[in-house]
């Protein structure tokens, strides 16, 4: 079963979430081969919950979560407030890295609180250096110069960085960077990867649909 994880990042409104999830959902159920998990941001979430309710296949994440448990943090959105409408939190994108400077510290507070309130993390690292912390079973690795740029990493190399990363064995390790509908295949054929994490493609319903049913 491999994971499609959609990275809609500071894109889309209530209207343009309804139109994408209708498209998708018009579409055939992939529900035998994939695990999809939509991450929109935070306030369209509770639309599309109600969109997926049924399909036992879709699945939702958030962006990123707080490094704070609760209390006086005005904006914050915390693991707790999250917990029963996510089942997963992208954790480390080399965006909130960069643009947030969120650091080592940061981001593994972040992955501690999404655990103690129960949604799994995806953690992405850029490279081999990045820490990982050990709870996490869910590793994307997605390489700064691949993301957004059209340069998509080769799965040899992919797979390289996998084994030279002391986690445990049944971690689930994803790529993230350029994936596209003519590049995808490459990624979901071998079974030392267990999906793909898209952002631009993901952003089209019927080429997020044409990638998640390459599986
Ligand atoms: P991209 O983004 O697919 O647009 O390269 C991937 C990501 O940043 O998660």
């Amino acid at each position: 079963m491999k994971f499609f994880i959609a990275n809609w990042k500071a894109n889309k409104n209530s209207n343009e979430a309804n139109v994408w999830i209708e498209r998708f959902l018009s579409l055939p159920s992939l529900y035998d081969r994939t695990k999809i998990v939509i991450c929109p941001p935070f306030p369209l979430l509770y639309l599309l919950k109600e969109k997926i309710k049924n399909t036992g296949y879709i699945y939702l994440g958030s962006q990123d979560l707080s490094a704070y448990e609760m209390g006086s943090y005005t904006g914050e959105v915390t693991a707790k407030s999250l917990s029963g409408l996510v089942d997963y939190a992208i954790i480390g994108h080399s965006e909130r890295r960069n643009f947030f400077k969120e650091n080592e510290d940061i981001l593994f507070q972040k992955a501690r609180y999404a655990k103690k309130y129960g949604i799994e993390p995806i953690f992405c690292i850029r490279d081999e250096k990045d820490q990982i912390p050990e709870e996490v079973k869910i590793i994307a690795y997605e390489p700064i110069g691949s993301i957004g740029t059209g340069k998509n990493e080769d799965p040899e190399n992919v797979i390289k960085v996998k084994k030279s990363l002391s986690v445990s064995s049944n971690s689930l390790f994803l790529y993230g960077g350029s994936v596209e509908k003519e590049n995808a295949h490459v990624y979901l054929q071998s079974s030392e990867l267990d999906g793909i994490l898209i952002g631009g493609a993901s952003l089209d319903p019927v080429i997020f649909y044409q990638i998640a049913s390459l599986a």
